[in-house]
Formats: structure tokens, C-alpha cells, sequence
């Protein structure tokens, strides 16, 4: 049995997050510090910049959940560290501030994988009724990460598919980028197509009907650099935006049935990652899974994007299975689940 609450801690790329969770998933306290400030300058996250940002402000937000919750470090039953994949400044920071309360306080310490951490969240109690049931499908939509995962037990993850180029927030970013919008662009580019007319400026829509589910979305963001030219006035952009959401949403949507039909048996559509924030997209996935007969779940925002309840979370789930990690684990900025 887990002994007390358990430390969840996230550096991997540019929120620092700390959270704390009772041994049956409640949440006790969760904090999250956005570096959005510091890395908007320039255009993206400076991985230096971001490591000493981690180093400044993960020890104060540790100690804010534990006091917020009452809780002193040594009624803890484990502390959870994202140890990767990710920026490996971040990634030691998080990982060793870990050991280093596992060593002070006698803890167990696990190691995280980032992508794990976003797999099971949606398992978290309370967000669906019993829990969502193994296996189901899960689409990582995110800045970094662009993947169709088959969760099939804990620790057992199948990629059914992945980005050939670059990650569908990524794509989001550089088309935002285009379009004169500010970093980071996804939700400026959802904001601006709203009052767009989708139909005005047709894109390409990479590989949509082709079989299996891989992403590509190089050639979207080539075709939408070639619009911009043609763009006169604001009516013009929030078009453009309009049509390029529209176009990775049915392109989502495709490639999420593919999918499925990959993943007999599958309880659930579950979707993660920044860009799962996106009504448009949320749309269209929602529409596929429904046509198959599943829900589609998507945890409330602020658990979609990164975060240090998904790391506790998954910590938990390692613990009760009796797994822990060596304080000498390595983080590792590339690490596939
Ligand atoms: O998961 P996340 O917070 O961080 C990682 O990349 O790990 O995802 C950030 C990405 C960014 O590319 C951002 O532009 C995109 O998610 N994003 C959105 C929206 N909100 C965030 N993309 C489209 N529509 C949104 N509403
Ligand atoms: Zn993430």
C-alpha cells in the first residue's frame, strides 16, 4: 500500500509543476508556473532560459502544494519526477530535486515518462465515472508531440502512428507564425478563426484517406505560407485561419479513425496535449468516436496541457503496481514509451 500522499514534479519543457495527490488520486494541491513570459521574446522556448527558470521556481511550488495541503515531507509516500522525454536542463532539475527528497525524507522515487504521464490521465479518479478501462486509444496532440498511442495496460503502450515532420502544435505555431499572430499561436489562430469563412482558401490535406495513421504537416504550413500574399485585410486572415483549423481537424479526425480500427476492442477515444484545447478539433474527434460507438474524453484543460497531477497520477499507478525507479536513473530527452 502507498503510505502517504505522493509529489508530483514536471520540468520537461516550459511549465514548472508541482502537485500532490492522496494514494487514491485525489488532488490534494496542484500548481503550475508558465515561462511564457520569459521565452515569448523569443518566439519559442530557449532551453537554457528554461532550465534556470525550473531551478528558480520548482523548489517554491513543491513547497506551495505541500502547505497548501497540510502535508510535511515526510508523510509522503513517493515522490514522481518527469525524467523525460524532454529539454535535459528541465529534465535534471525535476528528476534531481526528486532524489533529493527521496534521499532526505526516505522515499520511493519514480522516474516518469512525460508521454506516460499524459496516457493516464485520463484513468484519474473522478474525471470519468469508474475510470476509463484498458485499452483505449489515445491522441497526444501537442507542441512536441504528435502520436496515435494504444494504451493497453499499464506500462504497456503500442504507437499506432506518428508526425513524419513536425507535431500538429507545432504546425499551429509556424502557420500562426504566417499569419502575424503571437507565440504560441494555436490559441490565437482558434480565436481569429472564428469569424473566418473556412471555405474561402483551399489547402491541401495531408494524408487524409491514406491508410494507417501517421501525420504530416509540412506541406500545410508550405501551402499557407503561399497564401499570405493574397491576404488584403483582417476578414482575409481570419479565413485563412479558418480553413487551415478545418483542415487539420478532418485530417485529425481521419487519421483518429484509422485508428480505432487498429485498436479492436478499444473503451474509449482519449485525447491530450495542448492542441485538445481546440473546439474545432475537439469537434471533429468527438464526431469520429461517436460514429464508432465510444466516448471520446478529454480531461478539462489545465490537465490537457502540461502538468504535475498527470505525473503524480502515473507515479501512483507505478507504485500500486510495485514498481519503483533507482535514484541513479538517468533522464533521458528522448525516451519513446
Ligand atoms: O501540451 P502543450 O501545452 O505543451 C507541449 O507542447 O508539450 O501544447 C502546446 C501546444 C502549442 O503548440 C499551442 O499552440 C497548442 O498546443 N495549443 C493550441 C490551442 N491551445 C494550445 N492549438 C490549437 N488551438 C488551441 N486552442
Ligand atoms: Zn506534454
Amino acid at each position: 500500500a502507498i503510505r502517504g500522499p505522493v509529489l508530483g514534479l514536471e520540468a520537461s519543457c516550459d511549465e514548472t509543476a508541482a502537485a500532490l495527490l492522496a494514494p487514491d488520486g485525489t488532488i490534494l494541491a496542484e500548481a503550475v508556473r508558465s515561462q511564457l513570459a520569459e521565452h515569448t521574446p523569443f518566439g519559442g522556448v530557449v532551453p537554457e532560459i528554461a532550465a534556470r527558470a525550473h531551478l528558480a521556481h520548482l523548489p517554491a511550488l513543491a513547497a506551495q502544494v505541500m502547505r497548501e495541503a497540510g502535508v510535511s515531507p515526510a508523510d509522503l509516500g513517493g515522490v514522481a519526477a518527469t525524467a523525460g522525454p524532454g529539454l535535459i536542463g528541465g529534465l535534471i532539475v525535476g528528476a534531481s530535486f526528486g532524489k533529493g527528497m527521496a534521499i532526505a525524507h526516505n522515499l520511493p522515487f519514480l522516474a516518469v515518462n512525460h508521454l506516460e504521464g499524459h496516457a493516464l490521465t485520463a484513468r484519474l479518479p473522478g474525471l470519468v465515472e469508474d475510470g476509463v478501462a484498458f485499452p483505449y486509444l489515445l491522441l497526444l496532440l501537442s507542441g512536441g508531440h504528435c502520436q496515435c498511442v494504444a494504451v493497453e495496460g499499464l506500462g504497456q503502450y503500442r504507437r499506432l502512428g506518428s508526425t513524419l515532420d513536425d507535431a500538429v502544435g507545432e504546425a499551429f505555431d509556424k502557420s500562426a507564425k504566417l499569419m502575424g499572430l503571437p507565440w504560441p499561436g494555436g490559441p490565437a489562430l482558434e480565436k481569429l478563426a472564428a469569424s473566418g469563412d473556412p471555405k474561402r482558401f483551399p489547402l491541401p490535406r495531408p494524408m487524409l484517406g491514406r491508410p494507417g495513421c501517421d501525420f504530416s504537416f509540412s506541406g500545410l504550413k508550405t501551402a499557407v505560407a503561399q497564401s499570405i500574399p493574397k491576404l488584403e485585410n483582417e476578414q482575409d486572415r481570419a479565413d485563412l485561419a479558418a480553413a487551415f483549423q478545418r483542415v487539420v481537424a478532418a485530417v485529425l479526425a481521419d487519421r483518429a479513425r484509422n485508428a480505432l480500427a487498429m485498436l479492436p476492442g478499444a473503451t474509449a477515444m482519449v485525447v491530450a496535449g495542448g492542441v485538445a484545447a481546440n473546439q474545432g478539433v475537439r469537434a471533429a474527434l468527438r464526431a469520429e468516436a461517436e460514429a464508432a460507438g465510444l466516448p471520446l474524453i478529454a480531461p478539462p484543460i489545465r490537465l490537457c496541457t502540461d502538468n504535475a497531477v498527470m505525473i503524480a497520477w502515473a507515479g501512483i499507478e507505478r507504485l500500486r503496481a510495485g514498481w519503483t525507479d533507482p535514484l541513479d536513473h538517468a533522464p533521458r530527452p528522448r525516451w519513446p514509451l
